[in-house]
């Protein structure tokens, strides 16, 4: 009897997705980004949170509930002219929208895949960071920059981890991710506890908006922490593809125990077909420690002449939030341009505690996107937030 009152499941949305000329269905529980990327479609995203701005998309026919305002993040003729985020947009249920995508021309495609994944190696490279490589059972392709998600099968949350070397193409049937070990992760509390070599785990990707794109300008890269891995990645990559453009890559940490990797960079800096900076800075390195290298913080070397011409620079960014939200400041005060910094905020299970943290975050982007308290500079940046 009581099977005569079950509730009939609600009749899905469907959105159109123009220029990319797909109808995609959207069931009512998801948003219409969840929706897309399931359906197999390429769509442009990064954070999923509603902060990147990433999945920006102009509403051409119909209507979207917000689930979280998007005025958070896009100015008021953004809104204005229609744009919302794709992953803070539901259906109603049955309803029809038309949504034009924002598609970057650059953007690299790649097919999402889920796949089976094997550690093969778990390698110390500082005392709260490993190298992990991953055997998959299908070539994984990806774009310089971008991340997978990893779940072990025990553990409830995946984690987004950035590939730390660059791309094979045709695709890679090992991957390798720089890890560090986080207060209160769940996953890296697992990964360090003992070696995980022979542990199985699912891998999704390749995801985010974090890729170099093709101009002249010269570059500056900011790195903090793991924030070397796509970094990393971007540098091979280009330095292997020959470009040619002036290059300074800032590397914060806080000891010399804590830099890794400066074999590969100063590699990487000997082969660059242009001229190529690195320049390692200390934040907590003892004063009479044998260092003579850079001390302080790593934005503070965000001006010349560590960086010669910085306003004419395109920035990519990588690390923790307070060094991201520090270099978007320093870029906006010295004017780069509009479009010309992104960004990859490693967010981990401290900065997500009860959320606070990643709302403080979020108001802080905003202000820089805004051009608040930045000098009077309206900026507008491209960028990614990943919660490590
Ligand atoms: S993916 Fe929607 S705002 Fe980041």
């Amino acid at each position: 009897m009581f099977g005569l009152f079950k509730r009939r499941p609600k009749t899905p949305g469907v959105a159109r997705l123009e220029p990319l000329g797909v109808d995609v269905t959207v069931p009512v529980n998801q948003s219409v980004l969840q929706a897309a990327l399931e359906a197999g479609v390429d769509f442009p995203h990064s954070c999923k949170v509603g902060t990147c701005m990433a999945c920006r998309s102009r509403l051409v026919e119909g209507k979207v509930k917000a689930i979280r305002d998007f005025s958070y993040v896009l100015s008021a003729e953004e809104l204005k002219a229609g744009y919302i985020l794709a992953c803070q947009a539901k259906l109603a249920p049955g309803d029809r929208i038309v949504l034009e995508v924002d598609i970057d021309s650059q953007r690299p495609h790649f097919p999402q895949l889920t796949c089976d994944g094997r550690i093969t190696a778990q390698t110390a490279l500082t005392h709260d960071i490993v190298e992990l490589r991953v055997a998959v059972d299908q070539p994984l392709q990806y774009a310089a920059g971008q991340y997978a998600t990893l779940r072990p099968a025990h553990i409830e949350r995946a984690r987004e981890y950035s590939f730390a070397a660059a791309p094979t193409p045709g695709g890679d049937n090992e991957l390798r991710f720089f890890i560090r070990k986080t207060p209160g992760g769940q996953f890296t509390g697992w990964l360090f506890e003992q070696s995980r070599v022979g542990e199985t785990l699912e891998l999704t990707g390749p995801g985010g908006d974090f890729w170099l794109r093709a101009a002249e300008a010269p570059l500056v890269f900011v790195a903090g922490g793991s924030g070397l891995a796509p970094v990393l990645s971007v540098l091979e990559d280009a330095a292997r593809a020959g470009v040619a453009r002036d290059a300074v890559f800032l590397f914060g940490a806080r000891t010399q125990q804590d830099l890794y990797q400066v074999d590969a960079i100063e590699a990487i800096a000997g082969r660059w077909a242009a001229q190529f900076r690195f320049v390692p800075v200390l934040s907590h390195e003892p004063a009479d420690s044998d260092w003579t290298g850079a001390r302080g913080l790593v934005t503070d070397y965000l001006a010349a002449p560590h960086v010669p011409d910085l306003a004419a620079s395109h920035a990519y960014l990588c690390g923790p939030p307070p060094m991201i939200d520090a270099a978007l400041a320093v870029l906006a005060a010295a004017g780069v341009a509009d479009g010309h910094v992104h960004y990859d905020k490693f967010l981990d299970a401290s900065n997500l505690a009860g959320r606070r943290c990643v709302a403080v975050v979020s108001a802080a982007r905003h202000a820089a996107i805004h051009g608040i308290g930045s000098a009077g500079a309206v900026a507008t940046f491209r960028a990614g937030e990943k919660q490590h």
